[in-house]
């Protein structure tokens, strides 16, 4: 094995993803963290925001033998996966009518395109998680749950704010496939109030 560090964070997985047919390494992440918090279940109603290419919905029908209803929103294109709903859209520019039901689940896996600069980085993902919250408010279940990378620092501060004031639980995760170096973490707001 590689003596880079980065690599048990990231470049095993991206060989493993090859092996076992996922579309990125990222399906490990999630992968990981159902492992610990169980929150994916059959016959629920998810929502994953920023889903593309694909490998969280891969993950969700394996986890759900394809008995749950999945929506996936992402601004590029996704190679067709059977038995999902994908809106391909701007989540800036995502509109009401865009989504007519409730969600069990949310899960958001979107991140801005990264300049390098700091704090223009930071204000792009409070952008995108503004419009997360909104949909939270609006769309997620009393008693459901919502899991959001965002990145250590303002973003992460920003978000366990909000999580705090609407969640029982709040837990912080950094999954084994994230890359050690990257300041990548999710936040897991457990049972909406
Ligand atoms: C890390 S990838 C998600 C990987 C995905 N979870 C998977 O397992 O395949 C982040 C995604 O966020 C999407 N994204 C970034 N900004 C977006 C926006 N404004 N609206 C919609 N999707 C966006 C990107 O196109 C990208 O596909």
């Amino acid at each position: 094995m590689s003596k880079n560090p980065n690599y048990t964070g990231g470049e095993r997985f991206n060989k493993l993803s090859k092996k076992d047919g996922y579309r990125s390494r990222a399906a490990y992440k999630l992968k990981q963290i159902n492992k610990v918090h169980n929150l994916i279940k059959q016959n629920q109603n998810i929502l994953d925001i920023g889903c593309a290419p694909g490998s969280w919905i891969q993950v969700l029908k394996e986890l759900t033998k394809g008995k749950a209803s999945i929506t996936g929103i992402d601004i590029l294109p996704m190679a067709k996966i059977e038995g999902i709903t994908f809106l391909q859209k701007d989540l800036l520019e995502i509109k009401d009518e865009d989504l007519n039901q409730l969600f069990d689940l949310v899960l958001s896996d979107i991140a801005p395109n990264l300049s390098g600069i700091g704090i223009t980085d930071s204000e792009n993902m409070i952008e995108l998680l503004n419009i997360e919250i909104y949909l939270i408010n609006k769309y997620l279940v009393k008693g459901g749950s919502f899991l959001a990378k965002c990145f250590q620092g303002s973003s992460f501060d920003y978000l366990k704010g909000y999580m705090k004031k609407n969640f029982k639980e709040v837990i912080r995760i950094k999954p084994e496939a994230s890359r050690i170096s990257s300041k990548e973490c999710y936040l897991l707001g457990k049972f909406k109030e």
